[in-house]
């Protein structure tokens, strides 16, 4: 298993590995909504390439396949925000955990004071993973989808 960043040459391999998750993850992980499209994934490969740099997304590669999905966006407003899934097969085998330690390692590498993001109140496996990492919650609401979230917030004690 490999954990390397998003590159050119990606873009198919990750629609399948999301068009390819469960109905019961993609009930709390559709960043992309509930299918995508390689056009759309492209477009996540340009925002990770060094100069325009506004998304840092990290795959678990393993024969071939993304088997693991867990990126930083919004890395130019004040407002990163962090998001996280594996492969229906491969979870439960700390695949999560191990792409939680290197998004958080990225995030102090590039001095972010403050990583947001939001889980299903009933996502306990995910938040408790998420509280591991530094994550509070701070608020709970309801989503334009009906859900109940929490939205999670770790400081990460940088300036500015
Ligand atoms: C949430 C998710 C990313 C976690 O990744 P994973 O590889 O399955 O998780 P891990 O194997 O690293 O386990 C994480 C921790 O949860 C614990 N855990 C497992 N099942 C659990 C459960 N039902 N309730 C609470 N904790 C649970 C594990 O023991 C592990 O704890 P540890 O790190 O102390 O050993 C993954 O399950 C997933 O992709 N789910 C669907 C998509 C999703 O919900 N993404 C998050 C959106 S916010």
């Amino acid at each position: 298993m490999k954990i390397r960043r998003l590159a050119s040459g990606d873009a198919e391999a990750l629609a399948a590995f999301y068009n390819g998750l469960s109905w019961h993850s993609r009930r709390t992980f559709r960043p992309l909504g509930w299918e995508t499209t390689p056009e759309v994934c492209e477009g996540i490969v340009r925002d990770n390439h060094p100069e325009r740099d506004r998304k840092f997304d990290l795959i678990a590669v393993t024969g071939g396949e993304i088997v693991g999905w867990g990126f930083l966006w919004h890395l130019d407003t004040s407002q990163p925000t962090l998001g996280l899934a594996v492969a229906d097969a491969y979870q439960g085998m700390r695949l999560g955990n191990a792409l939680m330690d290197r998004l958080m390692k990225e995030a102090h590498r590039r001095n972010l004071s403050r990583v947001f993001l939001t889980v299903v109140t009933d996502n306990e496996r995910a938040w408790r993973l998420y509280e591991r990492h530094g994550f509070v919650r701070i608020e709970a609401f309801r989503g334009d989808d009906g859900l109940p979230y929490y939205r999670m917030i770790a400081e990460l004690g940088a300036e500015g």
